[in-house]
């Protein structure tokens, strides 16, 4: 009987594909089929391009090949593609393809995908995600003729995402491909990280998303088989941990992580990320450890926990943001029993600015501001009073998108009627208006 799958939808529109026998269902499509019927379906209409689908492409309008031939950027995604077709067909029709996307075809059959990269010598980009290639292959060498094996390594960026392809296969895979710079790989359900028979040096960025690895000692085997990683980008995962002990060695390299949406649940996990010798931009939004604190609190936490990082979700933490932040982790800290490491080294780093308050008789170093914007809450924040007028302005001024002259500051002493008291003189430092926590300070657009 006729195993209808997907293909039914054709028995749906067309009555004529009952009277045909199942070898139509069988029929394989090279690429070049599937490049014509795509270019033709573009001008014809859709009648004519199922018949070009279950028949035979030759019947339609004579078609000129060089229309092809100087083509860098071909996207034949969903086009039903199973194999490369005749031998060199691919290279006499399309020979100039830098980016060729072959996502959701019907590829199964990695012998048929080395057979139409090899025939592209400029190829750069190639997408196979959502091709069913779940072969385990040890060696690719059988499959690659030997004049062929030059092209190979222009592929830069490689996507293999839902692809089920095992990672012993993506292994030697890239022992072919040497020339690979950015992996994708994800949505491939990989639990664990097998040996590799050899590093592979050349692999810069690695997407690994939606995996299933939830400890980090599998991870870890991903930095020694890629030790050339500066990005990482590992979201959707229920990776529950990170190990400190060997991280200089597993990711000697590594720059930018993204740890959004993953399982991660305690402060060590947080100040692990330390340990990565060159990291300065890292990710973690909608992490559990963080559920119970406000936005704000969530990212001054973590700015006050990684002094080593620049950018936080990908938002660049400026001098005085972190210096807030560590303020506010020595208050948040401050009546806890046991407070983490963390909060002695702040509290040895802030500790000039104490006496240098004590000086200024006893003034608070910071306080809990009450921000108003034109009459409208705008937020509520602890400042550092040791900063001027002048800097607070430029501070605000990011917030509400309008330059430090476009706007005037107004010092209101809750709990006392005097009214508001203009922030003159840019010099001023705040303390010396004696702030306190409750207080608000008004904006005023002018
Ligand atoms: C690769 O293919 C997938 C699936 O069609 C698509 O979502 C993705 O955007 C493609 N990637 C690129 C960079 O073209
Ligand atoms: C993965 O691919 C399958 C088909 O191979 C598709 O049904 C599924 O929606 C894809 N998953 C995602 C998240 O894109
Ligand atoms: C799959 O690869 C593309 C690159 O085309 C990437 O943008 C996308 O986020 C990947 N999908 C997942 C789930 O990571
Ligand atoms: C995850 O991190 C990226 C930064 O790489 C950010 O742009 C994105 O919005 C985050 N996504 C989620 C779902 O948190
Ligand atoms: C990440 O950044 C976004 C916007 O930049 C912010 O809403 C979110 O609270 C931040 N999360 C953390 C943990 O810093």
């Amino acid at each position: 009987m006729v195993k209808l799958s997907s293909n039914n939808y054709f028995l749906l529109f067309l009555g004529i594909v009952v009277i045909m026998d199942s070898q139509a269902f069988k029929r394989q499509l090279s690429f070049k089929d599937a490049l014509l019927n795509k270019y033709s379906l573009e001008e014809d209409d859709e009648e004519l391009c199922f018949i070009h689908i279950s028949g035979s492409p030759k019947h339609k309008a004579p078609f000129d090949q060089s229309e092809h031939y100087q083509k860098r950027i071909l996207t034949l995604d969903g086009c039903g593609i199973t194999c490369a077709g005749p031998d060199r067909e691919i290279i006499t029709t399309c020979p100039n393809v830098e980016e060729l996307d072959l996502a959701k075809n019907k590829l199964s059959n990695f012998e048929e995908v080395l057979r139409i990269i090899s025939q592209l010598h400029k190829l750069e980009f190639l997408n196979l995600s959502e091709n069913y290639l779940s072969q385990k292959i040890d060696d690719f060498s059988p499959f690659i003729e030997d004049q062929d094996r030059d092209a190979l390594p222009s592929i830069k960026k490689l996507i293999l995402n839902n692809t089920s392809v095992p990672l012993e296969t993506v292994y030697s895979l890239l022992t072919c491909l040497t020339g690979v710079q950015d992996l994708y790989l994800s949505l491939n359900g990989y639990d664990n990280i097998p040996e590799a028979p050899e590093q592979y040096p050349n692999i810069r960025s690695l997407s690994i998303n939606k995996h299933d690895i939830k400890q980090w000692d599998e991870v870890g085997k991903l930095g020694f088989v890629f030790p050339g990683l500066t990005t990482l980008r590992m979201s959707e995962c229920p990776l529950e941990n990170i190990t400190p002990t060997e991280l200089p060695q597993q990711f000697p390299e590594l720059k930018i992580l993204n740890l959004n949406d993953t399982l991660l649940n305690t402060w060590e996990d947080i100040e692990a990320l330390k340990c990565f010798p060159q990291l300065t931009d890292v990710s973690l939004m909608g992490i559990p450890l963080l559920n119970q604190f406000s936005d704000q609190e969530k990212r001054q936490l973590l700015i006050a926990r990684l002094p080593n990082i620049e950018k936080l979700n990908k938002t660049k933490i400026m001098e005085e943001e972190r210096e807030d932040a560590e303020r506010f982790f020595i208050r948040h800290h401050m009546d806890n029993e046991n407070p983490p490491l963390r909060y002695s080294e702040l509290v040895a780093r802030h500790g000039m600015l104490d006496r240098l308050a004590d000086v200024n008789l006893q003034a608070k170093t910071s306080a809990m501001i009450s921000f108003i914007f034109d009459d409208q809450p705008l937020f509520k924040r602890e400042i550092n009073l040791m900063q001027s007028t002048a800097s607070l302005k430029k501070y605000l001024s990011k917030f509400i998108g309008i330059p430090p002259p476009g706007f005037k500051l107004l010092y209101h002493d809750v709990g006392f009627c005097v009214g508001l008291e203009e922030m003159w003189f840019g010099a001023k430092k705040l303390y010396t208006f004696k702030m306190k926590d409750g207080d608000e300070i008004h904006i005023w657009s002018r």
